[in-house]
């Protein structure tokens, strides 16, 4: 946890953002993996974190704002709990640590609710994404679980946005944190990756390193010689010479902070010069976005830049044809770059996407496009200092996709299909940084830039 002024000013800036209401905030609960007492590894929701910090199952927080209180919802041990767990905290210790001072046990929280209802106050709460979640909201609220989504609050989506969206200095120690263990994860992953071993041997190493920093991953780890499937989360090849391994992975600090790192590495040690001339596409394109982003730039900007790199290496290979700025307009990058640039990162590895896309990455002045490729840009609004993303450009040779474009001829004058059979076992690339963006440009997060040019990555295999 941070200190505990972090969380008394976290809730005073949502206080001045919220004009009247409750704010109720619903802390996860144990999630069975196959029966009750056989939890997965318990994770708290982010936005309970933020303002409440306690990472623990089964509290609640309620802010009343016109009362001014704050309030921690949640059942002191009982001697069960101290003959299985050991010595527990009380609620009143664990909510000073929140700066709270009003406890109450779980049950006290339906009763606060409805009578705060029956007065006619607003019940100001995030849309839930976990059944259990639902099915509690539903019968502390009395709206049907089909309907909450409809109910949840805008006003409080947007003031958590606001908040989340520029992260503190004391966040930005922990994603630092975090990036130096995806550093950790992704160099042993190059060391290890040889002809002949399983994926899963590599994954089950790596993500041990995660564990191993007190944390976890913070997303199911992406690692495959299958490198053009976007998100592959099966990792049961033998890896082969000639093929390309991606590995799309990041590791989660113990208080909840997230990295995600993607590198794309040659099987066996050594680029081959075909590979390379798409590889340092994807480098210059990463390179570009992180050379350009900075405070006031739009997002969606900085992805079509980096898709015009993309064009413009396709075309100087011998994969794409006609004009640059033409053939990125109308989309035809996106046979190869079907993906966003990059996304929010903080708490979540996709910060606040419990909260919709189109308020974290989004806003009244950028809507999402609605063009295939760059339909899936998770941001595109002004970029601001402190923001926190991911640059990830890629190039992809997708068989299924070749096959359809070719077949109903989409973009057929800014495609040279006939070379771009040649390469259709040739897998794809991501190259994936995290930054932070700073008063006049951005600055890349981790003390150290993973392996990325061809020599940085055949010297790491090379160990
Ligand atoms: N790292 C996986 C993703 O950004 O979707
Ligand atoms: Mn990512």
């Amino acid at each position: 946890m941070f200190e505990t002024g972090i969380y008394v000013n976290r809730r005073n800036s949502l206080r001045s953002l919220i004009s009247s209401g409750v704010v109720l905030f619903l802390g996860n609960t144990e999630s069975p993996v196959n029966y009750a007492g056989n939890a997965y590894r318990f994770r708290q929701d982010s936005n309970f974190l933020y303002f409440f910090g306690l990472n623990l199952p089964q509290l609640a927080g309620v802010i009343d704002i016109e009362e001014g209180t704050d309030c921690i919802y949640g059942n002191d041990p009982d001697i069960e709990d101290i003959i299985w767990s050991g010595n527990l905290p009380s609620m009143e210790q664990l909510a000073a640590k929140a700066g709270i001072s009003s406890v109450s046990p779980r049950r006290d929280l339906k009763i606060k609710l409805l009578s705060a209802i029956r007065k006619g106050r607003k019940i100001h709460f995030a849309p839930p994404y976990r059944g259990d979640s639902k099915i509690i909201l539903s019968d502390l609220l009395g709206i049907r679980i089909a309907e909450l989504g409809n109910y949840s609050s805008k006003a409080l989506i947007k003031s958590i946005v606001q908040l989340r969206s520029e992260k503190e200095a004391c966040e930005v120690e922990e994603i630092e944190r975090a990036c130096d263990t995806g550093y950790e994860m992704h160099t042993l992953a190059m060391r290890l990756c040889k002809p002949g071993i399983f994926e899963y041997q590599i994954t089950g190493a790596m993500e041990g390193i995660a564990g191993a920093a007190n944390g976890m991953t913070s997303f199911p780890s992406i690692q495959s010689q299958n490198s053009e499937i976007l998100h592959n989360h099966s990792h049961n090849n033998i890896l082969q010479a000639g093929k390309m391994m991606v590995t799309d992975a990041g590791a989660e600090t113990c208080a909840g902070y997230a990295s995600d790192f993607t590198r794309t590495i040659p099987v066996d040690g050594k680029f081959t010069s075909r590979q390379l001339d798409i590889y340092n596409t994807v480098l210059a394109a990463n390179n570009l976005a992180q050379r350009i982003s900075k405070p006031g730039k739009l997002y969606y900007d900085v992805h079509l830049a980096a898709a015009k790199t993309v064009a413009e290496g396709l075309k100087n290979i011998g994969l794409m044809k006609g004009n640059v700025d033409d053939a990125v307009q109308s989309g035809a990058h996106a046979l190869f770059f079907p993906h966003g640039l990059g996304h929010m990162m903080g708490l979540d590895v996709h910060d606040m996407e419990d909260l919709g896309e189109k308020y974290v990455g989004y806003d009244d002045e950028i809507q999402r496009s609605t063009q295939f490729g760059t339909a899936n840009l998770r941001l595109g609004r002004r970029l601001k200092k402190n923001f926190v993303l991911t640059v990830e450009p890629g190039i992809y040779f997708i068989p299924a996709l070749i096959a359809k474009w070719k077949s109903e001829k989409i973009n057929s004058s800014f495609i040279n299909f006939q070379k771009v059979e040649e390469y259709i076992d040739f897998g794809g690339i991501r190259l994936e940084d995290n930054i932070i963006i700073t008063d006049e440009g951005c600055r890349r997060l981790g003390k150290k830039r993973i392996p990325i040019t061809k020599e940085e990555v055949e010297e790491e295999m090379s160990k």
